[in-house]
């Protein structure tokens, strides 16, 4: 390959709100447990944003901590790609936000919103095609305020989230880490079983709604999203393994969409790996949306989990229903 052709990841950045919220605090406010929570999820405490925090705050902070990681400034930027859930208002998209914010040129800023948590791997994928059309730079953000519009009552959802941000810029590079192959699907004949369904042209926000909560209610059919999670995560990775005629074992790590440690550890069996190569930091942040692969990555990276030569696999599933995988080398 000619040097500087090589397209992948040029920095990464995250960025987590100082707020710890422990499980034991949500026993005060819905009728569950720490064991309940631990037993089932995997999840210790998570991370709330602060009031005066918004989407767009969270974004910028992990999108720096990219682009300091790459070498560049946001002048240096060609494109910018947001994945989020909770946006900072409902139009227009919380990239143009962020463009502004930064202080980036007037270049394409867009969101690929309501992908749920598949949404930041799917939007790499989409940033390698633009770096590859164009020698574009490109930053895509994941970033999840779910605390602020989920429903703080429900404890069959609010107890698994967390807010966070994780940021990379893609582009072409000696030093990239290389994209080796993505493949990503929607079945949207089970968009029913997770979603948050007013606010949108079937059924706009109300009065009577907002009075009754209901734009604060993700609808979650828990054991279908943790059943299609496990067979998509698996067969999407396995398929990206034999796109580059590597096997399980070759891989170092697998970074995947943190939502709950009995799926990692199906998808983990699913795939044959071994325990030390899955990586795991549900326990601390819990499920943050777009925002789980690309912090998970950039701890696993932070904490040396990952060497130089390293292959690392992504994968994440959220309501659509949509997943996504990756095969990176570093
Ligand atoms: O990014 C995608 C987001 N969504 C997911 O990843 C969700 C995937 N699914 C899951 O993670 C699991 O299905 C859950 C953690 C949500 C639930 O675990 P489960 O083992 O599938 O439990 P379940 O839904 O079968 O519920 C078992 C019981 C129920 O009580 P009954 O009907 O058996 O009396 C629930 O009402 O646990 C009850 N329950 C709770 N109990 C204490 C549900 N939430 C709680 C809670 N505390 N927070």
């Amino acid at each position: 390959m000619v040097p500087g052709t090589r397209v992948g990841l040029l920095g990464l950045g995250a960025y987590l709100p100082e707020r710890v919220m422990e499980n034991d605090e949500w026993t005060a406010l819905v009728d569950t447990s720490d064991e309940w929570i631990r037993k089932r999820t995997g999840i210790q405490r998570r991370r709330i944003a602060a009031d005066d925090e918004s989407t767009v705050d969270m974004a910028a902070a992990a999108a720096l901590g990219a682009l300091e990681d790459s070498g560049l400034t946001a002048r240096d930027l060609d494109e910018i790609i947001v994945a989020t859930d909770t946006p900072e208002v409902f139009i227009p998209d919380t990239a143009a936000f962020l463009q502004a914010r930064l202080g980036a040129p007037e270049v394409p800023a867009y969101d690929l919103g309501s992908s749920g948590c598949a949404g930041f791997v799917l939007a790499l994928d989409v940033a390698r095609a633009r770096a590859l059309s164009g020698d574009r730079k490109v930053l895509v953000v994941g970033v999840e305020l779910l605390s602020r519009l989920m429903n703080w009552e429900d404890r069959n959802t609010c107890v698994l989230f967390g807010d966070a941000a994780g940021a990379a810029v893609v582009g072409r590079g000696e030093n990239a880490v290389e994209i080796l192959s993505a493949r990503a699907g929607t079945d949207g004949t089970r968009s029913d079983i997770l979603g948050l369904e007013v606010g949108g042209t079937r059924a706009p926000f109300s009065l009577d709604r907002a009075r009754r909560g209901e734009h604060k209610n993700i609808v979650m059919d828990g054991r279908a999203v943790f059943r299609e999670a496990v067979e998509r995560m698996a067969s999407c990775s396995t398929q990206v393994l034999d796109d580059v005629g590597v096997t399980v074992q070759d891989l170092a790590l697998i970074v995947p969409h943190q939502a709950n440690l009995r799926i990692l550890e199906a998808v983990r069996d699913r795939l044959g790996a071994t325990p030390e190569q899955l990586y795991v930091n549900v326990q601390e942040y819990g499920n943050t949306g777009s925002a789980s692969v690309p912090v998970a990555l950039w701890e696993a990276r932070e904490t040396g989990r990952i060497k130089t030569g390293d292959l690392v696999l992504l994968t994440a599933f959220g309501a659509g229903f949509h997943w996504s995988s990756m095969l990176l080398r570093f």
